[in-house]
């Protein structure tokens, strides 16, 4: 069986430096697969060209078969790939429901033309949208704040909304770059609660985290970077020990003073 997202030797240069070198990997359907490495390996350029939302210098990729290669954000995000950035964005002027509205608009790539002809049609996917969302607040615990402008949320309230912003149009792969980063630790069993819901409804989810703990405790599955590159790729009672992975994370000294205790 093909895997649900298939990547194939993705590369990414900036001036001089190799972003991401040559970088493979496949998510199964129904998978969380956590992604991790230290700061500037690679992680969050990697989903930007995976996404569209940065041109990749090299590689392939698909969803379901469906070739991705070189698409826009929104041809991804139509075809079952959305994402969820690093730096939380949301119009602080806008509602919540507002928020996942334009979420919405934004992934189905719905311009004003045929607003203009299809009104009836338009108005019924605005209905279903908001029911979308009305569901989308109640799962993230920020039903109350429906009405609300996005500019009174907490930091970690920001977080919830950008999860739900990001799976508004149902899609088959969602990736989320550090959903609980600098997020309290009430807030961060809340959010891992609402992740394994969706895992449960059906969404397949890859991870970026710098909270370890959190990636070993949510994904059966985890895949390392170091420097642009893919260093260890498997269950997360091997990442742990994996002498690469130390190596990345605690330098070669701290490594061995590791292994040897
Ligand atoms: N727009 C850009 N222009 C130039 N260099 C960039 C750009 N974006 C990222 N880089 C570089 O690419 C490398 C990888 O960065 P990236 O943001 O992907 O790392 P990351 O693994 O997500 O790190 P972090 O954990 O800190 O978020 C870094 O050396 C970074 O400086
Ligand atoms: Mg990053």
């Amino acid at each position: 069986m093909t895997a649900l997202l298939q990547v194939r030797n993705l590369t990414k240069r900036y001036f001089g430096l190799t972003a991401v070198d040559d970088v493979s990997f496949d998510v199964e359907a129904g998978a969380i697969v956590g992604l991790i490495g230290p700061n500037g390996s690679g992680k969050s350029t990697s989903i930007d060209c995976i996404s569209g939302f940065q041109p990749a210098d090299g590689g392939r990729w698909s969803l379901a078969g469906v070739d991705l290669t070189a698409l826009a954000p929104h041809r991804i995000a139509r075809a079952g790939l959305t994402r969820s950035f690093q730096t939380v964005r949301a119009y602080d002027e806008l509602t919540l429901l507002e928020n996942l509205q334009v979420a919405a608009q934004e992934n189905d790539g719905i311009g004003w033309l045929p607003s203009l002809l299809h009104g009836a049609k338009v108005r019924a996917a605005e209905a279903a949208a908001e029911a979308r969302a009305r569901d989308l607040l109640a799962t993230v615990g920020l039903a109350d704040y429906a009405d609300a402008p996005a500019a009174i949320l907490s930091y970690g309230q920001r977080k919830l909304l950008a999860i739900a912003a990001s799976i508004m149009s149902r899609p088959r792969l969602v990736v989320l770059d550090e959903p609980v980063a600098g997020v309290n630790p009430t807030m961060v069993r809340r959010i891992e609660a609402v992740i394994r819901k969706l895992n449960e409804e059906g969404a397949t989810l890859v991870i970026v985290e710098h909270n370890v703990d959190f990636i070993m405790s949510l994904c059966r599955r985890v895949i390392v970077l170091d420097q642009g590159a893919k260093i260890a790729d498997g269950p997360p009672s091997l990442i742990r020990s994996d002498p690469r992975v130390l190596a990345a994370y605690l330098g070669k000294a701290g490594a061995e003073e590791a292994a040897h205790g």
